[in-house]
Formats: structure tokens, C-alpha cells, sequence
């Protein structure tokens, strides 16, 4: 049996009980209790903390996320720290108005639907066993068989479809989960474990302002989410939806958009960008110079981003050259989840 050790979580001082197998932040999350992540697998630095107290094993996170200088002063990557004896943290725990932490919870599930959607793009739809309660544009880590590997993806469906969730899935080259397995022999009517919700990029209730939500290939998965959940409970916004592709082969969900936008012209407006070509009904170019031509100013708004990594930056730049401040972008890039 796996010894188990206490931590504390400052400033809010709840404790919960950590396996010595455990990473200190899934034993959180599943306590319920929020703290920064976004990769999951030691790369990103989100989830860099302080120890005040106790000994950790540091796991796998990188020498760059976490260099050797930090491990000295005390710091640690809670997604990859396993508990050595009993541990005090102290974390970013701020709780946002109007937004309900969900614990992560175990599921298991049995693959729907694998539909090709778009070059090297796959949907897949998955029942799960439960409900899953989440924000949307969170996302799930779904285990790579055989493997003791997972890989995170958003979940594309609003929370009211709480027991069928959509993930949008890009093939990377090599890749274990996406070129080994999903675009290989994942079938409909397989068994798949997964957990969640993970993630910190989703829609924010209280931020009332027009929001511009910008999304690179399969980054547009949470935005779907976002969108869906905004338009289908009758919340009163404006969106207006960026979404990049290199060719209108790259590009899938686009005939959904644009009924989208023709059931709800006051509040939804969607520009697909095409980079590399040009075709009727699409914009030409980059998302963000799409953008910058289109609008002279984003004061006022509220802009969510999720892409690779080069685009989410080029976003960022673009909107606060319009006046937006980074307290106005919420933003996920997409690490390598291949
Ligand atoms: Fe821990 Fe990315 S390094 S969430």
C-alpha cells in the first residue's frame, strides 16, 4: 500500500490527503480544490508553487519549467510533485466571481463516433458512465492504451451535454496518442478511461463585455464550447468568432457556424480565415491581421484565444495593439498533445 501524507493547501488551509504516487495537484483537483495548470505533464510552469514545508519529489517536470536554482529555493510543479512526507503549499488559489470549481473525477467511456472532419482533423464523440460537470472550455485527459501515458483535449460540447462529450483531434506526425492510436485503430465502440475537468480557459459569467473569441485548428474545440453554451442557455452576449485554418480543407465545422450565425444575427457573427488560399466565403489571411483589418479598436471587449502556441502570441499582440489589456484575454495554447 502506498503511504499517504497530508498537504496543505495556503492560504486557504485545507488539507487533503496526497498518495506517494500521487501528484499534489491531482489530489487537489479532486478535493475540489482549484489551483493554476494548464499542460499537466511538467513543461508549462503553470502550476509552479512554493513549499513551505515537507519534502517532494520534483517527478518529471522539466529543467526548463522548473530549473534547478527554483528547486533550491523550494519551488515545485504540482502536477509532477509526489508527497515525501507530509506538505505545505502555498498556491494561487483566487476563486473568480460567478465561477464553480468542479472536482476532477475518474470516467470510464465508450467511443460514439470517429468522424474525419477536416485534413489530419478527427472528431470523436465519447458516452461516458456519469455526468461531467465542468466550465465550458475545459478539457479532459484521455489515457493512451497500453501505454501509462494520457493526452489532454477540450471538450467541444456545451456542460448540458454532460454524458457525450466531443473531442477535436489533430494528427501529429509520430505522435503516440493522435498517429499511433486515434488515427489508427480507435473504433467506435471502444472502452476509454479518462478524467476530468482540467483547465482554467473557460467563459467567464461575470465579464458581461462583446466578447472576440480567436481560434487556431483544433483550437476552436473549447471556443465551441464557449459558443454553445452562450447562444443554447439564451445568455445575453455578443460573440464574434476567428477561427484560422491553412486551406478550407483544414477547416471543418464551418456549415455549423454559419447556421449558427444565421439563427442568432445579434449576437453571433463567425469569420473563417484562411491562410494559405483563397476560396469564396472565406477571409483571407492570418486570424489576427483578419482581425486587425476588420476592427479598430477592442476596447470593450473580453477576448478568449486558443491555438498553437506562434498564434496564440501574434493574437495577443494584435489585441492589445486595439487597446485590449491582458486582463481582458483569457488564453490556452496548445501544448505539444501528440
Ligand atoms: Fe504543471 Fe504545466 S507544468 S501544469
Amino acid at each position: 500500500m502506498p503511504a499517504t501524507y497530508r498537504v496543505t493547501v495556503e492560504p486557504l488551509g485545507q488539507q487533503v490527503d496526497c498518495r506517494e504516487d500521487q501528484p499534489i495537484l491531482d489530489a487537489c483537483l479532486r478535493a475540489g480544490i482549484w489551483l493554476p495548470h494548464a499542460c499537466t505533464h511538467g513543461t508549462c510552469g503553470t502550476c509552479k508553487v512554493e513549499i513551505l514545508d515537507g519534502e517532494v519529489d520534483h517527478g518529471d517536470a522539466s529543467t526548463f519549467a522548473l530549473m534547478d536554482f527554483e528547486r533550491d529555493e523550494g519551488k515545485t510543479l504540482l502536477c509532477c510533485a509526489r508527497p515525501r512526507s507530509d506538505v505545505t503549499i502555498e498556491g494561487d488559489v483566487e476563486v473568480e466571481e460567478g465561477v464553480t470549481t468542479y472536482p476532477v473525477r475518474d470516467f470510464v467511456g465508450t467511443v460514439a463516433a470517429v468522424e474525419d472532419c477536416a485534413t489530419d482533423t478527427r472528431r470523436l464523440l465519447i458516452d461516458l458512465d456519469h455526468d461531467i460537470a465542468f466550465n465550458p472550455g475545459q478539457y479532459v485527459s484521455l489515457e493512451v492504451p497500453g501505454t501509462g501515458v494520457s493526452r489532454t483535449y477540450s471538450m467541444a460540447n456545451p456542460p448540458a451535454e454532460s454524458r457525450r462529450i466531443e473531442l477535436h483531434i489533430r494528427r501529429t506526425p509520430g505522435g503516440l496518442a493522435s498517429d499511433g492510436w486515434i488515427f489508427k485503430t480507435l473504433a467506435p465502440g471502444d472502452t476509454v478511461r479518462l478524467s476530468g475537468p482540467y483547465g482554467r480557459f473557460f467563459w467567464r459569467p461575470a465579464r458581461t463585455e462583446p466578447a472576440i473569441c480567436i481560434a487556431g485548428g483544433t483550437g476552436l474545440a473549447p471556443i465551441k464550447a464557449m459558443i454553445r453554451h452562450v447562444l443554447e442557455t439564451g445568455a445575453d452576449r455578443e460573440i464574434i468568432l476567428y477561427h484560422g485554418g491553412r486551406t478550407a480543407a483544414h477547416m471543418y465545422d464551418v456549415d455549423y457556424f454559419r447556421a449558427l450565425e444565421e439563427a442568432h444575427p445579434d449576437r453571433f457573427r463567425y469569420r473563417p480565415c484562411l491562410s494559405d488560399e483563397q476560396a469564396a466565403g472565406y477571409q483571407t489571411g492570418l486570424v489576427t491581421d483578419v482581425l486587425a483589418a476588420e476592427m479598430d479598436t477592442c476596447r470593450g471587449h473580453v477576448a478568449y484565444v486558443c491555438g498553437p502556441p506562434p498564434m496564440v502570441e501574434a493574437a495577443l499582440r494584435t489585441l492589445m495593439a486595439k487597446r485590449l489589456f491582458p486582463r481582458d484575454i483569457y488564453r490556452e495554447d496548445f501544448y505539444d498533445a501528440s
